[in-house]
């Protein structure tokens, strides 16, 4: 049975996986109320949980995954090889550890986090042989099923088309930065041109955009939250979510009852598009040649 099946929203990636809407971001969480908010996540019906090798919290995601009794197949993990371990011999480690970590078979997606390599100049051309290198070992990971989806993270235009112009497998995913502040509509249009589905990270713009007047005022015109407004208006980008909060009150907030079952109108999207400013609040991937 599909996860659309068992009646969780998903995109469906060009290879036919489909990746929930709706998950958990768990950048900065750790130990116990790390392990509280992915089985309160699981209980909640969200079923796609977003960690990485830097966020060092791949065990104790582990350790809430096995409590909490849900079927391995109905979960999706994200996770992703970090600046340190690419190129060829460091990633196959990397790929290695990332399933002894969250003790799995295999992995639902696994990313290149950043087009970046650790202790490289930003401007030097090994980062690209580096990183394509690294893509290599994931197309390898990916054929042998250990993995049932590849991409990367924070890929401008030019990495993407580099990486396009010579993959065997084209990556199903980027996930990058997109709030209203920052859209990247071209990026986002150029990844849906090559069938490249889009996941959003700090759609909450790191908790800042949460008392953004705009947001306030769609949040009391439509009667829900400022959190509820900016993950709907991500989720009408044809985007994937993944909030990132350890509060459980808050999380209820992010369920599919609660952002699948309404929608921003035309007027409420034009003022959120409105706020455009380029204003970012992550790492800036422009910058790396
Ligand atoms: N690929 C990448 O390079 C990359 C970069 C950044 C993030 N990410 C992923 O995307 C996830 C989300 O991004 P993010 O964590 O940077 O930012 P975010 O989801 O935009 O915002 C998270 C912040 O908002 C707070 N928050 C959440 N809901 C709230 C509410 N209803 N009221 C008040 N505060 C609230 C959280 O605090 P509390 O936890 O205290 O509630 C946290 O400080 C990350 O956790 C990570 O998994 C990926």
């Amino acid at each position: 049975m599909s996860q659309e099946d068992r009646g969780v929203r998903t995109i469906q990636l060009y290879n036919q996986v489909e990746l929930p809407v709706l998950g958990l971001g768990t950048f900065k969480a750790r130990g116990t109320a790390l392990k509280a908010i992915v089985s309160c996540a699981l209980s909640c019906g969200i079923r796609h949980i977003d960690t990485a090798g830097v966020y060092k919290n791949e065990s104790e995601i582990a350790d809430a995954l096995e409590a909490s009794g849900v079927p391995r197949e109905d979960i999706f993990i994200t996770s992703k090889i970090g600046p340190t371990q690419q190129g060829t011999g460091k990633a196959l480690l990397a790929c290695e550890e990332v399933l002894q970590r969250l003790r799995l078979e295999y992995v639902d997606l696994l990313l290149i986090h950043w087009p970046g390599v650790a202790k490289l100049e930003v401007k030097s051309t090994r980062n690209a042989t580096k990183r394509l290198e690294t893509w290599r070992v994931l197309e390898s990971f990916y054929k042998s099923g250990r993995c049932r989806a590849i991409g990367v993270s924070n890929y401008e235009q030019q990495h993407l088309q580099e990486l396009l112009d010579s993959a065997a497998v084209k990556p199903m995913v980027n996930q990058i930065e997109v709030h209203p502040r920052y859209p990247q509509r071209e990026l986002r249009e150029f990844c849906k041109q090559h069938s490249i589905a889009v996941v959003a990270y700090a759609s909450l713009g790191c908790g800042d955009l949460l008392s953004h007047s705009t947001v306030q005022r769609a949040a009391q015109e439509c009667d829900r939250t400022p959190a509820q407004v900016l993950l709907r208006w991500g989720l009408q980008q044809e985007c994937a979510v993944i909030p990132k909060t350890i509060h459980q009150e808050y999380l209820e907030q992010y369920t599919a009852a609660q952002l699948l079952t309404w929608e921003l109108s035309s007027s409420q999207l034009q003022a959120l598009d409105a706020m455009d400013d380029a204003h970012k609040y992550c790492w800036n991937p422009a910058v790396v040649r």
